[in-house]
């Protein structure tokens, strides 16, 4: 684990959640201080939705506006934009050759787009795997901070680079999906369905750019119930996912106090939100203040962007060097 190398990213289609923040961003601010880190936006992975890309600058900037708010630091980690190393996609293309329309087709976010999009099923959303393990071992890197949704993807990256490496010689290492011991996060959804989404059920979902306002207007809509008539009932699962999201923000004895009322039937479940609205704005504000500014400091925001392009374009170009000796495309 020392000196491993790591790298994740988030694609710039919606605003930042609590799911992205408590699944990713949380892990990757821990991360820099301890490995090399590369965090990028994956800008390139999100035309393969066909957005309007005239939002492309906007949704770019806000995501690593987001991740610094968050704490993540460019004089620690390198923070860029996957389009900003051009090396991926030369690596994408050879790993193109290694991955099999069969195993493509197979994949889960593949067969959920396809069935969101049918009019749009492109050789890019096909290969999206691919292009992510390039993503990944482009800088040797061996792990890889993601939420559950990325398991498959990770096994692709390892399967695309053992058999590049039985082909070529032995260039990358295996990548790993990681995280802190403890169990991948779910961040659940105020609504009692699902996990909060950058695009889905935005009214369940609260994002980083929210404001206090909307956030407790938000988390006061949760659904509840008329409470408890048992001692120590099992709880119902749109409650267990407010003491879930108590448990993300509230104080440890915040948190045990519910318990405790849920346990003897005295629960109130009107206070509880307000308490967990409270501590929410306590979370979120200083992150969103905080953002906000960066968004509108375009003088940093560039100089991020470069430093970043530079340190990562510096470890891919090392690596495309030995992947093209490897292959074989070096004729002096
Ligand atoms: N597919 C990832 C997601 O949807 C984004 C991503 C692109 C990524 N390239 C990556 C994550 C490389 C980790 C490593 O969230």
């Amino acid at each position: 684990m020392e000196n491993a190398i790591v790298m994740s990213g988030i694609r710039p289609t919606g605003f930042l959640h609590l799911g992205n923040y408590f699944g990713a961003v949380k892990n990757y601010v821990k991360m820099q201080d301890e490995f090399t880190c590369y965090f990028m936006v994956a800008d390139l992975h999100s035309l393969t939705t066909h957005p309007d890309t005239k939002e492309l600058k906007n949704h770019v900037t806000r995501v690593l506006a987001e991740y610094i708010a968050c704490g993540l630091d460019p004089d620690k980690a390198a923070l860029y934009c996957q389009s900003h190393i051009r090396e991926t996609a030369e690596l994408y293309l050879y790993l193109n050759m290694l991955a099999y329309k069969g195993e493509l087709e197979k994949t889960a976010t593949f067969k959920e787009k396809v069935r969101q999009q049918p009019d749009n099923a492109n050789a890019g959303l096909l290969t999206y795997p691919v292009l992510q393990a390039a993503d990944i071992i482009i800088h040797r890197a061996t792990l890889v901070p993601v939420g559950k949704d990325q398991e498959q993807h990770l096994e692709m990256a390892r399967n695309f680079a053992n058999r590049f490496n039985h082909r070529y010689g032995d260039v990358f290492p295996e990548p790993k999906a990681f995280n802190y011991g403890e169990q991948l996060i779910k961040v659940p959804s105020l609504d009692g369905t699902g996990k909060m989404s950058k695009s889905e059920n935005q009214n369940a979902t609260i994002y980083l750019a929210d404001e206090d306002e909307l956030i407790r207007k938000k988390v006061m809509k949760a659904k509840t119930d008329a409470g408890p008539t048992e001692p120590n009932s099992p709880k119902p699962d749109y409650i267990e996912n407010i003491f879930l999201l108590m448990k993300l923000v509230s104080a440890e004895e915040v948190t045990a106090k519910f318990e405790s009322d849920y346990n003897n039937c005295t629960i109130r479940y009107g206070d509880m939100k307000k308490q967990l609205a409270e501590d929410m704005v306590k979370f979120i504000a200083p992150i969103r203040e905080k953002a906000e500014a960066i968004r509108n400091n375009h003088t940093l925001l560039r100089e991020v962007m470069e430093k970043g392009a530079a340190k990562a374009g510096k470890s891919a170009v090392a690596t495309m060097e030995i992947v093209r000796q490897a292959i074989g495309l070096k004729y002096y």
